[in-house]
């Protein structure tokens, strides 16, 4: 298995040397929010290793346009690892075709990629999204509070004893699955712009509102647009809490090679150096990130 420098000097794994790549049958597809769509596919390598926080790479193959893959964050796996489930929002040339292929088509997807969520052991665990961002998210919370298990050999996750899950986004209409957070256990806030649905503001004007001053081992976890990254992160310095970080960068080629994907990530020395986010990444220590 390879190995690259993360930001710290320590190794990291290039989780691509483990991926599989598979040609993926189609089994459920349905709009889920507004412009967002749910998809299920049949991969069982992947669903059966992935971890909360990886992702893989999709391509539609009867299609030469967008002739690169796309990363969609694994949202959760099922029927004991035989199945994944992908949320995406409608964006551009991909998930434009993607919304049309039916139930029995198939894709092409290579996964799990990245490094997904660490473990460290947490009493109260927060997640953040904005938009889309939710999609990082559902199992780590999952898996967090004893609901379900990941990776192969299932990987040994300390128990949270509370996961709040703070989800912002524009209007009401986009939130997708929302009750997904609710029957994984997790206590779930929302907020929008337009006041829509919970409270009006951003995420991070909710997080003030629902976390109190003095948690004991809290933690956050937050995917999303990077200026509310950004802005969960300073959030998390400011209560001196830590903040794991998944970065949605636009990918071309998912393996380290294109540098298509690069984040400034701080080094030891108080430097900074440019890191990939397909193969240290996604998932960050938010301290670390220049924003
Ligand atoms: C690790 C990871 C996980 C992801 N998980 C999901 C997911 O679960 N669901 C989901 O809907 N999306 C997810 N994304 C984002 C998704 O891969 C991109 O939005 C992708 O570009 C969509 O492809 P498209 O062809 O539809 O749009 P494109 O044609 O690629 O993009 C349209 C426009 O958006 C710009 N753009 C593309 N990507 C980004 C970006 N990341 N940030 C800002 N601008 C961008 C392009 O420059 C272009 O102008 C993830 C990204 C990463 C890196
Ligand atoms: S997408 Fe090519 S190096 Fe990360």
């Amino acid at each position: 298995m390879a190995e690259a420098v993360t930001a710290g000097g320590s190794p990291a794994v290039c989780y691509a040397d483990r991926a599989f790549s598979v040609a993926a049958r189609i089994v459920a597809h349905a709009q889920v929010a507004e412009q967002t769509f749910r998809i299920r596919l049949e991969c069982p390598t992947i669903a059966a290793t992935a971890v909360p926080g990886q992702f893989a790479m999709v391509r539609i193959p009867s299609r030469n346009d967008p002739l690169l893959a796309r990363p969609l964050a694994v949202y959760d796996t099922f029927a004991e690892g035989r199945h994944a489930d992908f949320i995406y929002l409608v964006h551009g040339k991909f998930t434009t075709a993607l919304k049309d292929i039916p139930v029995g088509d198939e894709l092409l997807v290579w996964g799990p990629l990245g490094n997904g969520f660490d473990l460290p052991p947490v009493d109260h665990l927060v997640l953040v999204a904005g938009g889309i961002g939710n999609t990082a998210l559902l199992a780590l919370g999952r898996e967090r509070l004893g609901g379900a298990t990941y990776g192969n050999p299932a990987r040994v996750a300390p128990r949270a004893r509370r996961v709040t899950f703070c989800w912002g986004a524009r209007h009401a209409a986009m939130f997708a699955d929302v009750d997904d957070f609710r029957a994984a256990g997790m206590e779930v806030h929302l907020a929008t712009l337009d006041g829509s649905a919970g409270r009006q503001g951003t995420v991070v004007d909710l997080l003030d509102d629902v976390i109190a001053p003095e948690e004991p081992s809290l933690r956050v976890a937050c995917c999303g647009p990077e200026p509310m990254m950004a802005a969960v992160t300073q959030w998390a310095q400011r209560r001196g809490v830590p903040c794991d970080v998944s970065l949605e960068a636009p990918m071309a080629c998912g393996i380290g090679i294109c540098f298509t994907c690069v984040a400034k990530v701080r080094d030891a020395e108080g430097g900074w150096d440019y890191r990939r986010t397909c193969i240290e990444g996604p998932v960050f220590d938010g301290s670390s990130i220049v924003w």
